[in-house]
């Protein structure tokens, strides 16, 4: 006897998405049932490309037809994605540019040099490797690092409606203060000035269909990071720190403003971790302290994202334009950032199946 439909969806009921906790039936994931007498075939949409369990439940699958239906069969689970928006994609955003962005993630981190920069770069790199749409922005009026980060320096070209065109580069769509403001010009501007030329700037550019917009923001905890989560609807915030005292005093500042503004904390990233000597690859020795921004995530109660080591190949990369995560892959930073990259993305898609779309944050207060 032939297996029918209503077989194959009840094993599938049987899969549970571990992040969301129901079945991928009624998280309405599969799709193009097809059954030819004993071949079972199928897709399985999860909420990201970036899914870390995309094995486990492709196994899972599997192990279901075969338990509940018939261990003859033979199973192809394809795993595909549609990433999950914070926003009402399309419908109620007034940002008509953001309308398809699905997600905005925030870099940020109190204090500065922690490698803010480092991870947004390395982030939506990794996000694009695993087959998302993303782009990358740098809000930094003052110090902006994505020219340098991606070795790429020429202006966007604008639409005949004044709109900004991003760039694009490693499967990353780019756009960088640092295209459009002289940074010598720039030194001099006072807060509101900055500002209002963030604002203009997050607000006028044809991103088209985004599955996550990363932010790398300015250090700090000021105006121009209340500004930016005042005129965009961020998904959430990772936070970047070191594991020294100076860092973690800073990265609390950080959590708090999110937190007081209702923007979720995504997670906390430990960078700089520990030093491998490439000559001793069994050492690790803690330069800044051991596990600062784990326990500090742990206190805080938000997600501990993972941990980034500190090495020569990530700075020479920052600095020639080459992100480790496209241009060593198989590096251990790489790998890292791969699985910052997932748990992040993990991260949102629970913050989306739970929450309520989140709003552009309206009341100004000061921090
Ligand atoms: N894990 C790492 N290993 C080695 N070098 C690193 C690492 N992370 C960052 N760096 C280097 O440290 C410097 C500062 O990093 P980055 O610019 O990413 O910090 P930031 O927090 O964005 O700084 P700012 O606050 O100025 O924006 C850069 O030269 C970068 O290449
Ligand atoms: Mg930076």
């Amino acid at each position: 006897m032939s297996i029918t439909k209503d077989q194959v969806l009840f094993a599938l009921s049987n899969v549970i998405d571990p992040d969301l906790h129901k079945d991928i039936v009624t998280l309405n994931m599969v799709d193009d049932i097809v059954i030819d007498n004993k071949n079972v075939s199928f897709t399985v949409n999860l909420t990201t490309p970036a899914c870390p369990m995309k094995d486990q439940i492709q196994r899972a699958c599997e192990n279901a037809i075969h338990h509940l239906v018939d261990k003859t069969a033979t199973v192809h689970a394809t795993m595909s994605s549609k990433v999950t928006a914070t926003q009402n994609v399309g419908v109620t955003n007034p940002n008509e540019l953001l309308k398809d962005v699905k997600n905005i993630i925030a870099v940020a981190s109190g204090k500065g040099g922690v490698g803010k920069s480092t991870v947004a770069v390395n982030l939506a790199v990794s996000l694009a490797k695993a087959g998302a749409k993303v782009g990358l922005v740098d809000t930094d009026v003052y110090g902006p690092s994505i020219p340098t980060m991606f070795d790429i320096n020429q202006k966007p070209n604008i639409t005949t409606q004044k709109k900004l065109v991003p760039l694009e580069k490693y499967g990353v769509k780019l756009l960088s203060m640092g295209f459009l403001v002289d940074e010598n010009e720039a030194v001099v501007w006072r807060g509101p000035m900055a500002s209002s030329a963030v604002r203009q700037f997050l607000t006028e550019v044809l991103w088209g269909e985004l599955d996550y917009l990363v932010m790398d923001m300015p250090p700090g905890t000021g105006d121009i990071q209340l500004t930016i989560v005042q005129t965009v609807p961020l998904t959430g915030a990772v936070i970047v720190s070191t594991p020294q005292t100076v860092a973690l005093d800073d990265a609390k500042k950080g959590i708090a403003m999110f937190k007081k503004v209702n923007v979720p904390v995504l997670g906390v990233v430990e960078n700089m971790a520990y030093f491998t000597p490439p000559d001793m690859p069994d050492k690790k020795y803690y330069i800044f302290g051991q596990d600062g921004a784990k326990n500090l995530a742990e206190q805080w109660a938000v997600p501990f994202i993972g941990e980034v080591p500190l090495e020569q190949t990530i700075r020479e990369g920052g600095d020639e334009g080459k992100p480790v995560s496209i241009d060593k892959p198989d590096s251990l930073s790489a790998q890292a950032f791969d699985e910052i990259a997932q748990r992040v993305a993990q991260q949102i898609s629970i913050r989306n199946a739970d929450a309520p779309p989140t709003e552009k944050v309206e009341i100004l207060f000061k921090p």
